[in-house]
């Protein structure tokens, strides 16, 4: 697939087969979004992976927890709130994988550079035939503390993105989006 075909067509996939993503696959594609460009060459990005589904679906509640409870803090969350009742609703759309990227906040930065990284990984993905999604409803609960003691991410690591990673059991068509504005002087 040619890279602009590849952006043309990418989607965020929430169905995904129960094919498991091999680690080898998760390894090429964290050394792919690797390979972006990276602010003063600080590659202030780290990573971590969950394929434990179990362990999704104990995030997946405490987020869904987390945010109705505190919902006056999110609004940018607060027009999904139907979804986070919904018991049926999985943050991460029962994905095989979750591929986690944190920020190192030494370094100015960090948020672009693990911007770049997930974008390279979610179009990179597409080569190897998956389906990804950013998954903003785990900013919280894949940031805590206890969560990073657990996965030995220093504290000076923060979440910038969440990307569930795994076979699309749909195909999407292509993203339709509006004429870019575009600003000219005069
Ligand atoms: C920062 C960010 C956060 C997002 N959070 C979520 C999320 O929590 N759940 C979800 O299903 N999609 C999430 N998305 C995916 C967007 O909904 C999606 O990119 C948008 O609807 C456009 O669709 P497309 O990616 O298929 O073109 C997020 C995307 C971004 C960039």
């Amino acid at each position: 697939m040619n890279i602009c075909d590849c952006i043309n067509n990418r989607r965020s996939i929430r169905a995904f087969t129960d094919k498991v993503v091999e680690s080898d696959v998760i390894s090429q594609l964290i050394t792919l979004g690797t390979k972006a460009a990276t602010g003063s060459g600080n590659e202030a990005w780290g990573f971590a992976v969950i394929t434990d589904k179990n362990e999704m679906k104990r995030l997946s509640d405490e987020a869904k927890k987390h945010l109705l409870q505190s919902l006056e803090k999110y609004p940018y969350f607060q027009q999904y709130e139907d979804w986070l009742k919904n018991e049926k609703f999985h943050i991460f759309n029962n994905a095989p994988c979750v591929l986690l990227i944190y920020g190192d906040v030494n370094s100015h930065w960090n948020v672009y550079d693990c911007t770049l990284a997930a974008g390279n990984i979610m179009n990179a993905a597409m080569e190897y035939g998956l389906g990804t999604c950013w998954i903003g409803f785990a900013e919280h609960v894949c940031d805590t503390e206890k969560f990073k003691s657990e996965y030995k991410i220093p504290d000076h690591y923060k979440l910038v993105s969440t990307l569930v990673v795994g076979y699309p059991k749909v195909e999407l068509d292509p993203p339709s989006r509006k004429p870019a504005k575009v600003f000219v002087k005069g």
